[in-house]
């Protein structure tokens, strides 16, 4: 009954995945099999044994015959490999006198600690962060010469050219010693099939598990002639980096890196992009299709997506969540989770973790990652785009913040008319283009089965936090500007409007198919101030938006408003759990449909008094045309995935008709 089995998009099923490890190829693979991709093994790098290692030797002669007059060593690992490669020609003892004779030049707490362990003195201990910048400024500081004067770089897996340069132009003959030499494979046939599958599109997944892949990659695509096309492929595909180093020497070739595993092995790195790789590889898919950065006139959103965009706005008008809009029969009850897309869900806390909540919000791409998992992890009926109700407040310029424990916060809170003199004017097209974007890129990524819905804050939630600066219990300034100055209440709501209603039209023309405003605190008022100092502007925005596109219209603790809600507009009205549905659903009249209504604390219970719960509504429900499914008000972040789940199918399953 589930719109998307999750189980079918789950791991790396279906994918083609490049690997470019080489010792543990064949891990690798097993690793991206076991996730149900197909692997394909491109080995990059050829290590040279430590033993086979003549640059060692030589640098052990010239030491022991006084022919090296300073040496900068850049690793700890490097260091004991570079022994390990000498021991077996030289006594060691003697390279430790030798090496004890001359400056030594020591970047990073590990290299030190290393030379420490060996009884070598350090002259000088270059400081973080420890770049060849400052590795040769703290030789200048320590005034040793360099001029006509032998110096030995040791070098550990990449070379560090500007550091050789900069040696050189104070006059000294470097001689580099890299001890561990990474070459190219002996055949390089896997890595240059791998390439051209990655300019043909024919790869979706490509993993980097060190920072000399990168540049043999580059190197080998170079020498075909292919290394523009291979970075538009690798554009177009999932790239993930086993870690910080393999990543900042990505970045450093301008390749990006879309995933890197919180732990640098390779477990988690095949845990991670089984998890986001099939999200992010249709978000790419869609960048590709649509072009990115700039936002297209709405007639070209329409045309954009060829034939595919024609096919699907037939099956997204069938879909059981449109149908129910409509008040249509449906083939069984559909249901979606407000909140979905938040912090219940582990794959938000992992992104979450790297951003704030306002970067997050401020990345299209991220966004519509988060709206598209919420909806493959739940199996749900429609999305909803991930954003706020307060991003159209950040550009009035009243110091928005999400703050960890508080919430949102409001740091220049509007309490009086001269207060409101001092809000910006609001252009939507521009200073909201990200969320478009972000709607843009979900709609695309989506099942063309599965409605994506656009939302906003209605105008009396957006003041109450504009005014009391915060989330509130009494609404105390609220409520004292209204009543004291209705005037300025009034235009405060109509700038809210106004912006509100540009800002939902704005979701519909990037692809969103429904439009639902968020009332959540109205409840707080009497119905007579409801009538006089909100109806009329919530009713101005729903009648200013795009016709044809059902509205839902959404408050809690509502009882007693639920006659002048109606009269406000919308098609299908938020219940919370505060009221029975099928009374409530009376009250409003059955010509518009309603959707809630389970206590977002019963998914805390077990499996089974969920069903039970969700069973009661579905009986006051009795299948009437119209009925969305969905809680009371948002999901409580401690709620267990699980039982979103169970509560999803059960609701389809006892309702398939
Ligand atoms: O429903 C979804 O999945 C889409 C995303 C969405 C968020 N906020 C993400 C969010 C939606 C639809 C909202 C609406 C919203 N925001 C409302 C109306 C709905 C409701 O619950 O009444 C309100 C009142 C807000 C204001 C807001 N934003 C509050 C009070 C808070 C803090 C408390 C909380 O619920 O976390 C936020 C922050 C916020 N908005 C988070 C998310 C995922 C948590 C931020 C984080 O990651 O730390």
């Amino acid at each position: 009954m589930n719109q998307i089995a999750a189980s079918q998009l789950s791991g790396l099923t279906g994918l083609k995945v490049v690997s470019f490890e080489s010792r543990l190829a064949g891990a690798m693979a097993d690793l991206i099999s076991r996730q149900g991709g197909t692997p394909i093994s491109a080995p990059a790098v050829r290590e040279v044994p430590l033993a086979e290692n003549p640059e060692a030797l030589k640098f052990a002669r010239e030491l022991l015959a006084g022919r090296i007059d300073m040496i900068v060593l850049l690793t700890g690992v490097g260091i004991r490999a570079l022994l390990t490669a000498i021991e077996g020609a030289y006594p060691r003892a003697e390279i430790l006198a030798a090496l004890s004779r001359i400056p030594t030049i020591v970047r990073g707490s590990k290299s030190q600690t290393v030379l420490r362990d060996l009884g070598v003195p350090i002259t000088v201990a270059v400081p973080e962060p420890n770049t060849w910048r400052e590795i040769l400024s703290a030789i200048d500081d320590a005034a040793i010469p360099l001029q006509g004067r032998r110096v030995a770089v040791q070098e550990y897996g990449r070379s560090n050219p500007e550091l050789v340069a900069g040696l050189a132009a104070r006059g000294a003959s470097v001689m580099r010693v890299s001890v561990y030499r990474w070459a190219l494979p002996e055949d390089c046939g896997p890595l240059r099939r791998a390439i051209k599958a990655i300019t043909e599109r024919e790869v979706d997944l490509v993993l980097f598990t060190t920072a000399v892949q990168v540049d043999h990659l580059l190197q080998v695509a170079a020498e075909s002639g292919l290394e523009e096309s291979l970075r538009a492929g690798l554009q177009d595909a999932v790239v993930a980096s086993i870690g910080p180093t393999c990543s900042r020497a990505m970045r450093e070739h301008g390749l990006v890196v879309d995933l890197e595993p919180e732990h640098p092995k390779m477990g988690p790195l095949i845990l991670t992009v089984a998890r986001h790789a099939h999200v992010l590889r249709r978000i790419k898919r869609a960048r590709v299709v649509r072009g990115t950065g700039c936002l297209p006139a709405p007639c070209e959103v329409r045309q954009a997506g060829e034939v595919r965009e024609d096919r699907s706005a037939e099956l997204l008008q069938e879909s059981a969540f449109l149908k129910a809009c409509r008040l249509e029969p449906t083939p069984y009850t559909p249901i979606w989770i407000m909140r979905q897309a938040g912090r219940y869900l582990p794959e938000y806390r992992e992104i979450r973790g790297k951003l704030s909540f306002l970067e997050l919000c401020h990345r299209p791409d991220l966004a519509a990652e988060v709206a598209v998992t919420a909806v493959e992890r739940l199996g749900v009926d429609a999305a909803i785009i991930f954003g706020d109700i307060l991003l159209v407040v950040e550009p009035m310029g009243v110091g928005l913040e999400f703050t960890k424990g508080d919430g949102p916060v409001i740091h220049d809170p509007v309490r009086s008319g001269a207060d409101l003199k001092r809000l910006q004017p609001v252009d939507v097209q521009e200073s909201l283009s990200f969320l478009f974007e972000a709607v843009r890129l979900a709609r695309a990524a989506l099942p063309p089965n599965i409605p994506l819905i656009g939302f906003a804050g209605a105008p009396f939630t957006l003041a109450s936090y504009l005014v009391e600066g915060r989330g509130s219990r009494q609404y105390q300034h609220t409520k004292s500007l209204m009543y004291r100055d209705p005037g300025a209440w009034h235009a405060l709501m109509e700038r809210l409007s106004d912006v509100v209603s540009g800002y939902l039209n704005g979701q519909i023309a990037a692809g969103a198919q429904v439009a639902q405003l968020f009332d959540s605190w109205v409840g707080c008022l009497s119905p007579d101030d409801y009538r006089e100092f909100v109806l009329p502007h919530t009713k101005r925005v729903i009648a200013n938006l795009t016709p044809g596109v059902p509205v839902i219209h959404f408050g809690t603790d509502t009882a007693t408003l639920l006659p002048l809600i109606r009269e406000a507009g919308g098609n299908v009205i938020g219940l919370d759990w505060r009221v029975d549905l099928d009374e409530a659903w009376a009250r409003l009249g059955h010509e518009v449909g309603v959707q809630g209504n389970l206590d977002p604390m019963v998914l805390l219970a077990e499996p089974d008094e969920i069903r039970r719960q969700a069973g009661r509504i579905l009986e006051r429900a009795a299948k009437r045309p119209g009925h969305i499914f969905n809680l009371g008000h948002g999901v409580l972040p401690q709620t267990p995935v699980d039982h979103l789940r169970a509560l999803i199918d059960y609701v389809h399953e006892e309702t398939a008709r």
